[in-house]
């Protein structure tokens, strides 16, 4: 479906996020007819630039990083006459009359009908004081367009600041105008786990306390923090990945049914697993979640940097690199059943995957079918990358006797001939643009994820005797995460 028309100003538009991110997936829709006819982007940044330099910078983007890179030159430069840019010091409130003229000036040359919507791409100090000055012009006024504000993560850096920075947006545009940004929720996975739990009648029945034994969720990285060391170091996995991606996978998969397919209902039932999270206690921290920090190895032969040794990471930096935690959600569908969670840098592979473990059977009556860790169903539900599901289950072994082996039933995103599989800002963008906030996060379930967060962080900086363990780059993280499992044979799955 093509969007209304509209101008989508860029604030930040000469940083990363802009040419690696947000103008490859416009292009992407471009390519696929799905941006509307009179349509603009309006960059603006700090840095002095000509609308040919912002295009010919743009087009670069496009070309590396696009997932129809490869279409001819022609297209991209047909792409980039839709882009301008604006130069202006979005800190100083006096320079906003100057923008107001500038995009009103182009809403008049395209025809866009005064529909705007600002994308955030900036450093988060900029927030709030941006939508405030944008107010102070009337530019949040729906009288004569729309206007959508989409806000980048990190949404906040603890919930007090979460709080005030809801409260801040609010004062200014309405939460219908607000569109929180999480990547994960672009994802064509993330947002498959609905359909695999809604539009099938096998799953759904077993999706409980009586039959699951528990959740697990991985998302490992390959890779360590390049060259985002001075931000990284500020924020930590809990807050780069927990808070956010990881909380919101748990979310999907402990969620009722909503009542239909719609913003409000889908994030009602979000906010509510969020709410029924077991608060972990200061006190508890230590026993329920791990932290690690990558240190110096050699990986297939070549020297591996430590997280300290990192550019813009502090010598004595404590900030953890790996997460692993267990929790609880209490409420009818999940008592008793433990989530595990990790995440982590520089870890052996790059996959994010949800395992649902069932329970094993009541009684064991075949051989290799004895042990409870060894006999149970596993849903693996592959985020990335080799996009999929698969299904573990016990089959005889072919010969005499009722011997068990465990054996996969296994689907791939890639046997789906000619799908093309939209990158998540892609999908993201067109629903902000169709004024769809279904795959955005509301303004209470983010400060729920950082209730729940909060008194880990609290723990950790206020008892510097809970360890940050370190872990060799390119090794699944520390050894102690694996006494997280109580259960004797259980432990996490470590997939290649
Ligand atoms: C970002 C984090 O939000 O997500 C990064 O800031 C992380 O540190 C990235 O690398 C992971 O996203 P993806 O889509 O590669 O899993």
């Amino acid at each position: 479906m093509k969007s209304e028309k509209h101008i989508l100003v860029i604030f930040g538009a000469s940083g990363d996020l802009a040419w690696r991110k947000l103008v490859p997936a416009l292009f992407d829709l471009y390519v696929q007819k799905l941006l509307p006819a009179q349509f603009a982007v309006l960059g603006v940044g700090r840095s002095a630039l000509s609308n040919d330099e912002f295009r010919q910078k743009m087009a670069i983007g496009v070309e590396q990083f696009a997932s129809f890179k490869h279409k001819p030159r022609e297209t991209v430069d047909e792409f980039v006459k839709y882009l301008n840019y604006y130069a202006f010091d979005t800190m100083n409130g006096a320079e906003y009359a100057g923008f107001k003229q500038a995009i009103t000036l182009l809403d008049a040359q395209v025809g866009t009908g005064g529909n705007y919507i600002y994308y955030l791409a900036t450093p988060p100090s900029m927030y709030s004081i941006i939508p405030k000055f944008l107010n102070e012009q009337g530019l949040h006024d729906e009288t004569h367009g729309f206007k959508r504000l989409i806000v980048e993560k990190p949404f906040g850096y603890d919930l007090a600041t979460a709080k005030k920075l809801n409260a801040a947006l609010l004062g200014q545009f309405e939460e219908e105008q607000i569109y929180r940004i999480d990547h994960y929720l672009g994802k064509e996975t993330v947002q498959n786990l609905l359909v695999t739990r809604f539009s099938n009648t096998i799953f759904e029945p077993l999706w409980n306390r009586n039959y699951i034994h528990h959740v697990e969720i991985t998302s490992s990285e390959d890779i360590g923090v390049g060259n985002r060391g001075g931000y990284y170091d500020g924020s930590g996995a809990l807050r780069d990945m927990v808070q956010n991606h990881l909380l919101l996978l748990v979310g999907l998969v402990g969620m009722e049914p909503p009542a239909v397919m719609g913003s409000t209902s889908l994030r009602n039932e979000i906010v509510k697993v969020f709410q029924s999270f077991r608060p972990i206690r200061q006190e508890e921290v230590e026993k329920y979640v791990i932290r690690g920090q990558y240190t110096p190895s050699v990986i297939r032969g070549k020297q591996q940097k430590g997280y300290r040794q990192e550019n813009g990471v502090a010598s004595e930096s404590r900030t953890e690199t790996y997460v692993a935690m267990k929790f609880f959600i209490d409420n009818w569908r999940w008592a008793g059943v433990p989530f595990y969670i990790r995440t982590g840098k520089m870890l052996p592979t790059r996959v994010t995957e949800i395992v649902i473990h069932f329970k094993p059977t009541p009684h064991h009556l075949f051989a290799g079918n004895a042990t409870v860790a060894g006999s149970h169903n596993k849903l693996v539900i592959r985020i990335q990358p080799d996009e999929g599901l698969l299904f573990k289950f016990g089959m005889k072994e072919p010969g005499g006797g009722f011997k068990v082996q465990e054996v996969n039933m296994n689907f791939h995103y890639t046997e789906l001939r000619d799908t093309y599989l939209p990158s998540a800002y892609e999908r993201l963008l067109l629903d902000c643009m169709l004024g769809d906030s279904t795959l955005y996060h509301r303004g209470d379930a983010v400060e729920a994820a950082w209730a729940f967060v909060d008194p880990i962080l609290k723990a950790w900086k206020e008892n510097p005797e809970i360890p940050v363990h370190g872990y060799p780059a390119g090794t699944w993280g520390p050894d102690v995460a694996d006494n997280l499992f109580d259960e004797p044979g259980f432990s996490w799955r470590y997939p290649c």
